[in-house]
């Protein structure tokens, strides 16, 4: 399976923080924002890896990723999107890269606690289709929303205003090589894009959408809230693993 990180977009919502550089290079606690899907791709075995840039500092990730060496990749792949055509417009780039292959997608500005492994397994053994990762969240409407009957997805909503349910469509994304096919078929949506949801939707109605619960904490950096959230889980969870908390607990401030 391969893997590709979407982190074009102009970042409008981060303004002025983004006037000069890319949302994704923003920090987040003691790394770069795109430093993390790469990582979620990487610790689920995936080592395949395309990112697809954007905007005025494209050259920047080059700079930044080049090959991959940090995350123990030998290689990575880029490409460029022109504009804000949204997420699957972003996708639609990789197809060659993809090759038929199997994908797994993440968001650029999406950042988790632990691993996707299990359900990159279970993707790796489903046949066809598509498999997504739902959260538990309290807000839902800012999300992709995913209603949920007799244990399958009967649709997805994007960012509704009564949400169906608490589930929210996390941005990370398994699909078969069909993709690229139901992206071709998109139309733009209200906010003049070509929308994950209808691509997810799509699977959804040839009934080969499954998905898993996505395990530990789950956020996106596109806000200032949300830059902050993440910035503060990621040190958090930082000191407890390093166990740097309980050192200063006895005593110990040097
Ligand atoms: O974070 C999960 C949510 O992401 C899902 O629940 C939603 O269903 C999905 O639509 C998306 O919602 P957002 O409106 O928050 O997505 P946003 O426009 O912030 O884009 C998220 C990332 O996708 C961004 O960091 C980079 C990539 N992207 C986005 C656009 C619009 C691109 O690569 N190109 C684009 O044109």
């Amino acid at each position: 399976m391969k893997g590709i990180v979407l982190a074009g977009g102009t970042g409008s919502r981060l303004f002025p923080l983004t006037k000069i550089t890319n949302k994704h290079l923003l920090p987040i606690y003691d790394k770069p924002m795109i430093y993390y899907p790469i990582q979620t791709l990487v610790d689920a075995g995936i080592v395949d890896i395309m990112v697809v840039t954007g905007g005025k500092n494209s050259g920047d990730f080059l700079r930044l990723l080049a090959n991959g060496k940090s995350f123990g990749l030998k290689h990575i792949d880029y490409t460029y999107q022109e504009g804000e055509g949204g997420i699957a417009d972003a996708l639609a780039l990789a197809e060659h890269f993809a090759d038929g292959q199997k994908i797994c997608v993440v968001l650029g500005d999406n950042i988790i606690e632990k691993s996707i492994r299990c359900a990159a397994e279970a993707f790796r053994k489903q046949p066809k289709g598509a498999r997504i990762l739902l959260k538990e969240v309290d807000d839902a409407e800012r999300f992709g929303v995913a209603e949920v009957a007799n244990g399958r997805i009967v649709g997805i909503e994007e960012k509704p205003k009564h949400p169906r349910s608490n589930y929210a469509v996390t941005g990370i994304y398994m699909f078969d090589e069909t993709v690229f096919d139901k992206v071709r078929k998109l139309v733009p949506s209200n906010r003049g894009e070509l929308e994950i949801t209808d691509v997810n939707n799509a699977y959804i109605r040839e009934g080969s959408m499954e998905f898993s619960f996505l395990d530990g904490w789950w956020t996106d950096a596109g806000t200032f809230s949300s830059l902050l959230r993440a910035a503060n889980l990621v040190a958090q969870t930082r000191e407890s693993n390093s166990g740097a908390g309980i050192v200063y607990a006895v005593g110990h401030t040097d």
